[in-house]
């Protein structure tokens, strides 16, 4: 079929609050917007200004009212407790009205923060759902982060209550969270009221008098007693959550999403960019305390009146390398979404595809990676083995959805690998110079998005316009900074090439380098550091830290690069994999102090590189090269 891609993307660039307003009309309003884009609201306008509405009815009650009661709308499949329970639309319904009840007896009101601390288990997906339905914000923190990371959001949102879980389970270990949730609470200015807790059974938390409160006693109760929440109406305007993100210093950003325009994205992308109809089964591998599982494991699924799949396990390892191919044959999933380092775990682990032999995909149309860049040899493998199309798209926690896609409802485009494709609607992709110049076609820039951004991306950070300006728009007026790299062809196709900031992005997640250079300048024995994000072929990048010890220390580099790594694992969390400290005499820098962390990648990663004209002392590179050969790497 040819594709109406250029055709929808024009009618988008003549009339773009015609184009969000017709998409606008998928959505239940309590009341219409007055104006579909306000300019004159918030920081650089908003959308569905004067609306009413509520997320959670437009993700459950009205497919229950309109005959998808008895519809999957979630299969939670966890290969690593060896579980599987499905969630009816009806049944889901019940939950969150439930858990919305529990809640607000717990005196969470419209506006009230709540902070959801939980492993990838359907009580996660009913919370924030609950959250949405009684109008509270959610801010959900991702398990694999330490007890610090989870002080520093309870802070940032004086979360009133805590949702969480007893534990979660890696492969080889449980990781339970209530003595992290203990410390953070410890650790944080701002207490929370209270805490809510599922106690799983692979690990049982002890609760604490008066504070703590047991997840299925109180369910239990609200349910003898009768008490369900009704949806809370809402402005479209109001934060449905706020998503604590990497920034370029340990202090994450609070990425806040709305209702209004979120709902209207999300549920334009389902048919549109991932090509599914209502009733079908979709499924994102991720974790909802990751972007990507707040917008396709919950949010837009749901909107759209799919069946989504939550899935508790790892690619590799959980059993084996063929689980991805079992959830897509037994639950008849149409299309997956995941990170290529996802892929690139199976392809190591089962070169030759041969446990999708064993499956039945028939099923399956169509696979779609995201989080970081599909390297061309990942995208071949899977096509060649899956036998289906698979697309990169290009996307950020702050958008929400897609920016740049390939949309296989509007008929899909050529495939150029290396390449995420074309803008989606709603993003006027633009390359910049410094001089906030647009740059010639195929020439690397700045990719910077035209103001006003779409629906679903950030009207702000969560009480703090003026970081938000600061960190996105001060920099090239008139512009949103993806902090993203890259180019356009002569099709007008986007390759988005390296961040321009100190962000990397290991397995899909992404990390601040300056936040662990921070935890690391913490330890009594390192006078200076730099961590820079190492090429690695199954996670993307890894970091790799350089300490430079105070003078007189004479204790053993070995101890203290192991106390270094343990630091950045406590502090910040397991999810750093923060595993490569190396002690070396000096860092490089320029004549005016900088730290030449991009110089020291490429030679890292074996690249060629021009010595900085404005070094300070040149041989400072061969010592760093010195050392890296020395642990093996190519220097
Ligand atoms: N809770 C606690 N710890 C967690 C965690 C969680 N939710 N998630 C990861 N961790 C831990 C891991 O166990 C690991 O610990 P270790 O150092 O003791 O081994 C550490 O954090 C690093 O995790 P990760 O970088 O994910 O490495 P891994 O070896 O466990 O798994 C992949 C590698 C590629 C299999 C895995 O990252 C993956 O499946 N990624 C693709 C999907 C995805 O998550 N995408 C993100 C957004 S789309
Ligand atoms: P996150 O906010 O965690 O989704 O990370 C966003 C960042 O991940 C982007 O700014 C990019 O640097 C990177 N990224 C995500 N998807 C892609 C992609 N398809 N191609 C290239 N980089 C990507």
């Amino acid at each position: 079929m040819a594709s109406r891609y250029r055709e929808v993307y024009e009618n988008w660039q003549r009339d773009p609050e015609g184009f969000w307003g017709s998409a606008g009309e998928d959505i239940d309003w309590v009341k219409p917007a007055d104006k579909v884009f306000d300019p004159e609201a918030g920081v650089y306008g908003r959308w569905f200004a004067g609306a009413i509405c509520n997320t959670c009815y437009n993700c459950v009650d009205r497919h229950v009212e309109r005959g998808r009661a008895d519809q999957a709308a979630l299969i939670y499949d966890s290969p690593i407790t060896g579980s599987q329970k499905t969630y009816s639309y009806s049944e889901l319904l019940d939950e969150v009205q439930t858990l919305g009840a529990v809640m607000q007896a717990h005196g969470v009101e419209k506006g009230d923060r709540v902070i959801i601390y939980m492993p990838a288990i359907p009580q996660a997906a009913i919370a924030m759902l609950a959250c949405a339905r009684i109008g509270a914000i959610h801010s959900v923190v991702f398990g694999g982060f330490a007890a610090a990371e989870l002080a520093t959001r309870i802070d940032g949102c004086k979360a009133k209550l805590v949702l969480t879980a007893s534990c979660g389970i890696e492969p080889g270990r449980i990781v339970e969270y209530k003595p992290l949730l203990d410390e953070a609470i410890e650790l944080s200015k701002f207490k929370p009221e209270g805490v809510l807790l599922y106690q799983r059974e692979q690990a049982r938390a002890s609760m604490i008098e008066g504070r703590d409160h047991d997840w299925d006693a109180e369910m239990a109760r609200a349910r003898g007693e009768g008490r369900k929440a009704p949806c809370v109406d809402v402005a479209a305007t109001d934060p449905l959550y706020i998503l604590y993100t990497s920034g370029t210093t340990g202090e994450p950003k609070g990425v806040v999403r709305d209702n209004g325009g979120h709902m209207v994205a999300l549920y334009w992308s389902m048919k549109n960019i991932y090509g599914v109809d209502p009733g079908e089964v979709y499924w994102a591998a991720s974790d909802v305390g990751w972007v990507v599982g707040h917008s396709y494991i919950v949010y837009a699924p749901l909107l759209h009146g799919n069946t989504s799949i939550l899935f508790e396990g790892k690619p590799i390892g959980t059993p084996d390398a063929g689980v991805f191919w079992r959830v897509i044959w037994e639950h008849k999933v149409a299309a997956m979404f995941t990170a290529p380092t996802a892929f690139r775990a199976i392809k190591k682990e089962d070169p030759e595809g041969k446990f999708i032999r064993d499956y039945d995909l028939s099923n399956f149309r169509t696979l779609f990676l995201a989080g970081e860049r599909a390297d061309p040899d990942t995208i071949q493998w899977a096509e060649k083995h899956l036998e289906v199309p698979v697309y990169d798209h290009w996307w950020q926690t702050e958008t929400g959805w897609a920016i740049a896609g390939n949309p296989v409802g509007l008929g899909a485009l050529p495939v150029k690998y290396g390449s995420p494709t074309v803008p989606m609607p709603g993003y006027d992709i633009k390359i910049l110079d410094d001089q906030c110049n647009e740059m010639a076609t195929g020439e690397t820039g700045a990719i910077s998005v035209k103001l006003p951004l779409p629906p679903s991306c950030l009207p702000t950070l969560w009480n703090n316009d003026v970081r938000f300006k600061e960190s996105y728009l001060n920099d090239y007026p008139g512009y949103y900074m993806t902090s993203d790299a890259g180019f356009v062809d002569e099709d007008g196709y986007v390759y988005v090439m390296a961040r321009t900031d100190d962000i990397i992005n290991v397995a899909g997640h992404r990390l601040s380098t300056g936040g662990m250079e921070e935890v690391i300048a913490t330890h009594p024995d390192v006078a200076e550091c730099a961590v820079i994000g190492m090429a690695d072929q199954l996670k993307g990048q890894v970091p790799a830290g350089f300490i430079v010890l105070n003078s007189g220390v004479e204790r053993a580099e070995g101890d203290i690069e192991g106390e270094v790594v343990k630091l950045v694992r406590e502090k910040i969390g397991p999810v750093a994999a923060f595993k490569l400290a190396m002690t070396v005499p000096r860092l490089p820098k320029t004549r005016s102090g900088k730290i030449l962390r991009g110089t020291m990648r490429k030679i890292a990663d074996g690249e060629d590189y021009k010595m900085p004209a404005t070094i300070d002392d040149p041989v400072i590179l061969d010592e760093i090269t010195a050392v890296l050969k020395g642990r093996g790497y190519p220097g």
